[in-house]
């Protein structure tokens, strides 16, 4: 055999590649469908070359190579469950300015200006789980999934030992689902990993991974063997209230029969909260599992309910996260990769480093302000750090003095890939854009890629074997230039022949058309959010979703508020939670002819399903509302949430379409309108007892 360093880069990558293949057809032999093709030591021989030659061509790690994942399953393979309640996020704050912030804001929605309650505890580093009581009995496990949809997990989470099959105690409701963190101890983590290395296979990177490995094995017999544990912290579905504040109701799950966490305790002050994170943190690494930081609840679930959710978080809840973890490598190249939107961003490329368990081998460099501020040099000694799941960034030059080397990189001022002009714009505020982008919008083949994968991604139209690397294949060989392209594939076959193709056959073919199928009718917040217009993330569409019910519903007034002025830009502007850099992407988009063929083309082949109408028995849904004046009893946001969480439109300004007319003390112009209109006009009193 050669010697691995006799191998050119392009010999190697291809070895890499093909090795990768064929361990990964083997991890799906043996963990999908229980028929192993190799014997587990063919199998460990595989796995040690990869290993051997990523280690000798550091640069040619793929993120996806089966190295970097550890006994990941399908998901697919498990059935998919709705949850009842979407299993949510957590906002972070990073310093104590960031949780008085917080604070502040809390007391600000509620209007309220005495201390109010919080809990505290430490945020488990974990998956999240939820588990469905019926009658006390254990009937459901799910994983988060994307909040919406998770995964059945049932008979896995069966075999944890804290986790109760049969509720003790008495007095929990009907239909319960309690919430918490599925984890794996230190000291079980290190045992696990030495039998790992003792039957010869790849230790686990971190607990998380290794319980994330072992919650989702297909065969619950190897999870039973796994040293899982459970920590229940929230709830999710409930027929009945069954507790009045937070504490209240961990302490029930403790009465009921869960390990609930010793640590947590209730603060009425930002010092309070400060003193137990504080106090945690000095015991972090006694405590005998990961954690990453501090969650803080208010503790009146009253207020909770008030408080609800913006997007993908509650604003009654945030997670204070630990320092991030730092480490010094060698930076050994940067590459500048061309994003969806055109960003030219620049990615470090590292000596692979172990920064808190996790292999780093690059880093985000972001754009061309911070490039400046590094003035790095391939070559250098950097200082990298990693927050959680953030991606692991440049601190700084350790080396910086050494003289006699070469330049300090600079971004270029063309597009890397389509060689177009990059230039900087002016952003939403007036200022030079931090971004640099290639101005060659979907011409520019990064762009169009890039806007193809996002538009298959998880949380858009969820493609199934459709990823990365088949949108690159297929708009190599310009067959899939568009979303519309998508769904003509099948179609067009007959001259494509897939099932021919290398790494392809009938069955991976027939799969991928089906999956394509099923996403010929969807929801209309995953288009929106597949189209990828900046400051439109997936909250922001399903806020616009919400909002306009019907897809033609929402193009038709975006296409109306193109001069940013008037009624329909205003209908845009008050839809809560949605700013003006989202109603202006909007806006802009739907502007351009070219964007609207695109999408008609799409809409030809797809069916968008109209959004859920907010629930009809409330006495103002449907009905435009405006307030004014000064509110006592709420703030404006929280008015505002309620008002439309009862299917009603909140507007800044009263027409002849304005239904009520809520006014407080100090109401001038708006009152006056509305009585010179003949609008129904109340105070916040009134107001209350019609909605309530
Ligand atoms: S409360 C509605 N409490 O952190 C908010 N979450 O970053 C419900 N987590 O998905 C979450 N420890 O998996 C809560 N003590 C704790 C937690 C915790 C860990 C996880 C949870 C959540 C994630 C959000």
């Amino acid at each position: 055999m050669t010697e691995l360093s006799d191998l050119t880069l392009a010999e190697a990558k291809a070895r890499i590649k093909m090795l990768s293949m064929e361990i990964r057809a083997n991890d799906e032999a043996y963990y999908t469908k229980d028929a192993p093709l190799i014997s587990d030591a063919e199998y460990d021989v595989l796995r040690k070359d990869l290993i051997a030659l990523e280690t000798a061509f550091p640069k040619l790690i793929d993120k996806n190579s089966p190295t970097q994942k550890v006994g990941g399953k399908p998901s697919s393979k498990f059935s998919k469950v709705k949850h009842g309640v979407p299993m949510l996020s957590l906002d972070n704050v990073f310093t104590d300015e960031e949780l008085n912030d917080f604070i502040a804001k809390v007391k600000k929605y509620l209007n309220i200006n005495k201390d109010i309650e919080f809990t505290a505890e430490p945020k488990i580093d974990g998956l999240s789980a939820g588990l469905l009581y019926e009658n006390g009995q254990l009937v459901r496990g799910a994983t988060r999934g994307d909040g919406r949809m998770g995964e059945d997990i049932t008979a896995n989470v069966r075999t944890i030992e804290n986790i109760p099959h049969q509720l003790s105690g008495s007095g929990w409701p009907e239909r319960l689902e309690v919430r918490g963190e599925v984890y794996i101890g230190h000291d079980d983590f290190i045992a696990m990993n030495k039998s790992q290395l003792e039957a010869g296979q790849a230790e686990y990177k971190n607990p998380r991974n290794a319980a994330a490995g072992s919650l989702r094995q297909i065969d619950a017999n190897v999870t039973a063997l796994r040293p899982l544990k459970f920590f229940a912290y929230t709830w999710g579905e409930i027929s009945a209230p069954f507790a009045a504040t937070q504490m209240d109701a961990v302490e029930k799950f403790a009465a009921w029969g869960f390990d609930v966490n010793p640590l947590m305790a209730m603060f009425n002050s930002a010092d309070g909260l400060l003193s137990l994170y504080h106090k945690i943190e000095t015991q972090r690494a006694e405590l005998g599992y990961d954690i990453d930081g501090v969650v803080y609840k208010v503790n009146d679930l009253a207020l909770q309910n008030r408080l609800g959710f913006v997007s993908r978080a509650p604003r009654w809840a945030t997670a204070h996260k630990f320092p991030a973890e730092k480490a010094i490598t060698t930076l050994e190249a940067i590459d500048v990769q061309v994003g969806r939107t055109g960003a030219l961003t620049p990615v470090a490329r590292l000596t692979p480093i172990n920064v808190g368990g996790v292999l780093v081998s690059n880093a985000t460099l972001h754009n061309e302000d911070e490039i400046n501020r590094l003035k790095l040099r391939v070559g250098d000694k950097v200082e990298i750090q990693r927050a959680g799941d953030v991606i692991p960034q440049v601190l700084r030059v350790v080396d910086a003095d050494i003289s006699g080397r070469g330049d300090t990189f600079e971004l270029p001022q063309t597009c890397p890939i389509c060689a177009a002009p990059a230039t900087r714009g002016i952003d939403d505020k007036g200022k030079v854009d931090v971004v640099r982008r290639c101005t060659n919008g979907l011409s520019c083949p990064a762009q169009a890629v890039e806007s193809l994968i996002h538009f298959v991604s998880r949380r858009a139209f969820d493609i199934d074997g459709m990823g990365g690397k088949q949108i690159e294949a297929f708009y190599e060989r310009g067959l899939v230039k568009e979303p519309a392209d998508i769904f003509t594939l099948e179609a067009r076959n007959g001259d494509i022949k897939l099932e021919t193709w290398e790494g392809w056959g009938e069955t991976s073919a027939s799969n991928l058309f089906l999956a394509i199928n099923e996403r010929r009718e969807i929801e209309f917040s995953r288009v929106l959010y597949a189209l990828g217009l900046r400051h439109i993330g997936h909250g922001n569409a399903e806020l616009l979703a919400k909002h306009f019910i019907s897809w033609a519903k929402m193009s038709e007034t975006a296409i109306a508020a193109q001069p940013q002025v008037g009624e329909a830009w205003a209908e845009l502007m008050s839809i809560d939670g949605v700013g003006g850099a989202a109603a202006g992407s909007l806006t802009t988009f739907f502007s351009s002819r070219e964007h609207r063929e695109m999408i008609e083309r799409l809409l030809a082949k797809i069916t968008i399903i109209d959004a859920e109408r907010p629930s009809m028995d409330s006495p103002v849904a449907g009905k435009t509302i405006v307030f004014t004046g000064k509110l006592e009893k709420f703030s404006r946001d929280e008015a505002k949430s309620r008002a439309q969480s009862l299917g009603a439109k909140v507007s800044g300004s009263v027409s002849a379409k304005t239904d009520i007319l809520v006014a407080g003390p100090g109401a001038g112009s708006k009152l006056k309108k509305a009585t010179e209109l003949g609008v129904k006009t109340l105070t916040e009193d009134e107001w209350l007892d019609l909605i309530n």
